[in-house]
């Protein structure tokens, strides 16, 4: 295995390996992607309080998250398509996430299906929903994440309608991919790719084709998402899906403190303040950002989660210092799985974990619980003095 010392490692590795189209597809945000590039810059304006001459002995950074007992306050993101990034991908992101002892999410927009991780797992996962237009077909879908063993229901409210991502547009973005030219001549120069896929059977999106009635072309998202995805999706729905799903209920997309609100009026078990990773609302305001005024507004009454530009395991110490209970990485998992397969999930996950513990130490701190608003330097006006 080629020495792996950062995230951005696999990014590079990853980048080789992957076919463009679908390397584009992960790497891209929405229209400017300004909200995409600050998700990251935003927390590089946070420092951290170095201490020393503290004991640094017996450290850890177990803890909860929605009361399931986690190695690290670290998630794996729903990411659709993963399945493409690397043959079998939600698979071995599924065992490596297992594994290490963090959760794993499945996308509705998933390769493999709800069937296949569980049948290849043996923790329970967590499954993301994307509210279709067709009840019946999310009915379903509840019933079979039920059977397959899905511990919490993550729902999606940022994504009624695609965000328009440039790349995936010029890249005729489909799964398995259309074999136009430059495809092809891309794809001819990813043999490791190519030979995973020729190995599988797994190539489209396995929780919908074969269990959504009248889906005539389910290759493409864009499609796909303008032709199912429920518009009309509010408050009431998301407390009829509440009812129905009868579990633990995480609510993703958050980032305003009127929303969150209602989340938790609503009975969410946590939220995930997040913008999708920069991939919807461009121009919205970062996810790191979004966190005080958000735990300010609904901290003591429900979980605090949060997504978008976590690279590192200081990335994590920063949220989880500010206040969030949990964090996931969606981009930051694709890059090892596409570099490397499991071994590369788990080589991120390793990663994130031996920053974030030393990173912890040398603040002095030997537990995650006690990690707080002492340990960081934010900048006075972080937040940003909006006016609305
Ligand atoms: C390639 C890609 C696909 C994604 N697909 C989904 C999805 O199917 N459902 C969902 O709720 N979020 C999806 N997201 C958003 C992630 O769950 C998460 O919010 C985001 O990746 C966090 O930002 P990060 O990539 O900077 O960690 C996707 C993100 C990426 C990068």
């Amino acid at each position: 295995m080629p020495v792996i010392t950062c995230i951005e490692d696999l990014h590079r590795l990853y980048r080789r390996r992957a076919p463009r189209m679908f390397y584009d597809y992960a790497e891209s945000g929405s229209w400017t992607e300004q909200t995409f590039r600050d998700n990251t810059t935003d927390f590089g304006q946070i420092r951290l309080r170095q201490r020393v001459a503290v004991d640094m002995t017996n450290r850890s950074t177990r803890t909860t998250m929605i009361g399931q007992d986690v190695a690290m306050p670290v998630a794996l993101a729903p990411v659709g398509l993963t399945g493409m990034q690397h043959a079998d991908g939600e698979i071995l992101a599924a065992r490596a996430a297992e594994a290490f002892g963090v959760p794993f999410t499945l996308s509705t927009m998933s390769i493999c299906s709800l069937e296949d991780v569980a049948e290849h797992t043996t923790a329970p996962f967590w499954f993301q929903l994307y509210v279709m237009k067709d009840t019946d077909f999310v009915s379903r879908l509840l019933t079979r994440a039920r059977a397959a063993r899905v511990s919490a229901l993550v729902l999606t409210l940022d994504l009624q309608i695609l965000g328009q991502r440039h790349r995936d547009l010029r890249n005729g973005l489909s799964a398995p991919p259309k074999m136009t030219l430059p495809t092809v001549m891309n794809l001819a120069t990813k043999w490791r790719w190519g030979m995973g896929m020729l190995r599988t059977r797994r190539r489209f999106f396995g929780n919908i084709v074969g269990h959504a009635s009248g889906v005539t072309d389910a290759s493409s998202l864009m499609s796909w998402t303008a032709e199912q995805f429920d518009p009309q999706l509010d408050w009431s729905k998301v407390a009829r899906l509440r009812d129905e799903w009868g579990g633990k209920l995480i609510l993703k997309g958050i980032l305003d403190a009127e929303d969150a609100r209602m989340a938790a009026d609503i009975g969410a078990d946590a939220i995930i303040v997040s913008n999708h990773g920069g991939r919807q609302l461009d121009g919205a305001i970062s996810s790191i950002r979004a966190l005080p005024s958000i735990l300010d507004a609904v901290g003591d009454r429900v979980e605090v989660h949060l997504d978008g530009g976590i690279r590192s395991g200081q990335d994590v110490l920063k949220a989880v210092a500010m206040g969030a209970r949990g964090t996931y990485i969606g981009r930051a998992f694709v890059y090892g799985l596409g570099a490397l397969g499991q071994a590369g999930v788990t080589r991120a996950l390793e990663v994130i974990h031996k920053e974030l513990d030393v990173s912890m130490a040398l603040c002095g701190e030997r537990d995650i619980h006690n990690l707080g608003r002492h340990n960081l330097l934010v900048p006075r006006g972080f937040e940003g003095d909006w006016q609305v």
